[in-house]
């Protein structure tokens, strides 16, 4: 009865090139609709006005706060285009600090900034010099009004800290820079995907879109301000570039097309803020793990199916105990008996297998990581489709682009199945962006300086 089950899974798991097809357009229809106003896509303006030159030069400081770590870097940008330095250290975002106090986290980011200065600056020599600018890449979405301003329109990847939404996060960050009198002045507050976007096209200028694939998903691109009717009133020039943040996590939060399942339903209930980001829910790292193990345990709570039979499930009943790795190690476990798998699941959840459990825990991780990349390749499909992209990069970054198994090859085989591609090589491409938002910080930093100094 477990290949029963096996078959529902893909029945409801797989999602098929007409599908793709499907969501596809309507994606577009809703990236157009975020960028008059409504729709449930924010499409945030970014006030980042275009691309690097490769003039820009000097030293920043990046905080990168996504979604699992939080890194602070020094970025060195040389003479030489798509050339630079960068120094970083990381530090892990404690679990306890995502869903505590918001002073708290603050304090503990400015303690992250200060750390990073104290030891890679002599501390007699910090009072002396001038103020380092900082690019804060705040990976949620945010409504910007200019450059060093975003209030937080709402957390995201399970961030639940009181008393931060609807409020501008500049003044709190600068508050606790201040206490500890680091020479340290914000620049700008970008999204980690207009980052992602700025880096990349730094060093390859056919990047055209910015895209994460981690704990969350989104993207940004370069729009015209002509083609954004809600920003009209800042009268800015038609064939002006502006980076947007298209925070497209939130695709279908109204459940029109995405073939959701009972999973994804519950996922939905039991987060901090059900109804938002169906779309992210359905692929980000964040979510993978719990999908699997809501799947786990109503197969094993079936009283028509023999599942676990015996064992005590305590562990795996408790809710996001696994993450996306276990499905990783799933995937690539080489043996044909799945001894890995089994043996993950003996130490981790205290459960012992069959070889036919194994072989359900194989198939389901593969289900779930496959919806997942071809899922996430509506998102550029349909950026592409928008602007009339025939041709171009785009750049990538997350745990989940790096890491997962064969997330790369899934989702461009997705992408071929919704752009009807039969060309030998790709027109459209995904591919990995170094050093991702740290870099991209520092030069928006950097371009930012330069239009204040030009007086734009
Ligand atoms: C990093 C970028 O490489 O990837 C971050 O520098 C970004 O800005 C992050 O937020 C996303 O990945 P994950 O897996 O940590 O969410
Ligand atoms: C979530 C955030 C978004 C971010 C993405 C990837 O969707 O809302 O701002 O870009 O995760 O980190």
């Amino acid at each position: 009865d477990l290949l029963a089950q096996i078959k529902k899974l893909e029945e409801i798991f797989s999602v098929d090139k007409a599908k793709l097809k499907e969501i596809t357009a309507h994606f577009v229809k809703e990236l157009e609709k975020g960028n008059v106003e409504g729709g449930s896509i924010p499409m945030n303006p970014t006030w980042v006005m275009g691309y690097p030159d490769g003039n820009e030069t000097g030293t920043y400081l990046a905080l990168d706060m996504g979604g699992t770590n939080l890194r602070v870097c020094e970025v060195i940008l040389s003479e030489t285009r798509g050339e630079y330095d960068i120094i970083q250290s990381k530090y892990r975002m404690p679990e306890d600090l995502k869903t505590g106090e918001s002073d708290d986290m603050w304090e503990y980011i400015a303690d992250c900034i200060q750390q990073f200065i104290e030891y890679h600056h002599e501390v007699e020599d910090l009072e002396k010099i001038d103020k380092i600018p900082i690019g804060f890449t705040f990976s949620f979405p945010a409504t910007q009004d200019y450059i060093d301003h975003g209030i937080l329109q709402r957390w995201t990847k399970g961030f639940d800290i009181k008393g931060v939404e609807g409020k501008d996060v500049v003044p709190l960050f600068e508050a606790a820079l201040a206490k500890r009198k680091l020479p340290v002045k914000l620049s700008a507050l970008i999204n980690d995907t207009t980052g992602t976007l700025i880096a990349s096209s730094y060093t390859d200028p056919t990047m055209k879109i910015g895209c994460i694939f981690g704990t969350g998903t989104n993207a940004a691109y370069m729009e015209n301000c002509g083609s954004v009717p809600k920003i009209a009133e800042h009268n800015l020039p038609a064939d002006m570039p502006i980076a947007i943040n298209c925070e497209y996590g939130a695709f279908d939060n109204e459940h029109k097309v995405l073939p959701r399942t009972q999973y994804d339903v519950i996922v939905d209930d039991d987060s901090p803020r059900p109804g938002q980001q169906a779309f992210e829910k359905m692929i980000a790292g964040l979510y993978l793990g719990e999908l699997f193990r809501l799947v786990l345990v109503d197969i094993h709570d079936n009283k028509n199916c023999s599942f676990f039979a015996g064992q005590d499930i305590s562990k795996l009943r408790k809710a996001y105990t696994l993450d996306a790795s276990f499905l990783s190690d799933i995937e690539t476990d080489p043996f044909e008996n799945l001894q890995e798998t089994g043996d993950m699941l003996k130490q981790e959840l205290g459960i012992t297998a069959t070889k036919p459990e194994l072989e359900l825990c194989r198939r389901l991780a593969e289900l779930i990581g496959t919806r997942s990349a071809r899922l996430s390749a509506c998102g550029p499909a349909a950026i592409c489709t928008k602007k009339d992209i025939k041709t171009c990069h785009v750049g990538a970054d997350g745990s989940v682009f790096n890491k997962y198994p064969h997330f790369k090859a899934r989702g461009a085989v997705a992408l071929r199945e919704i752009l009807d591609w039969t060309e030998p090589k790709d027109p459209i491409s995904i591919v990995g962006a170094e050093d991702g938002s740290g870099v991209g910080a520092a030069l928006i930093a950097a371009l930012t300086i330069k239009r204040i100094k030009a007086g734009n």
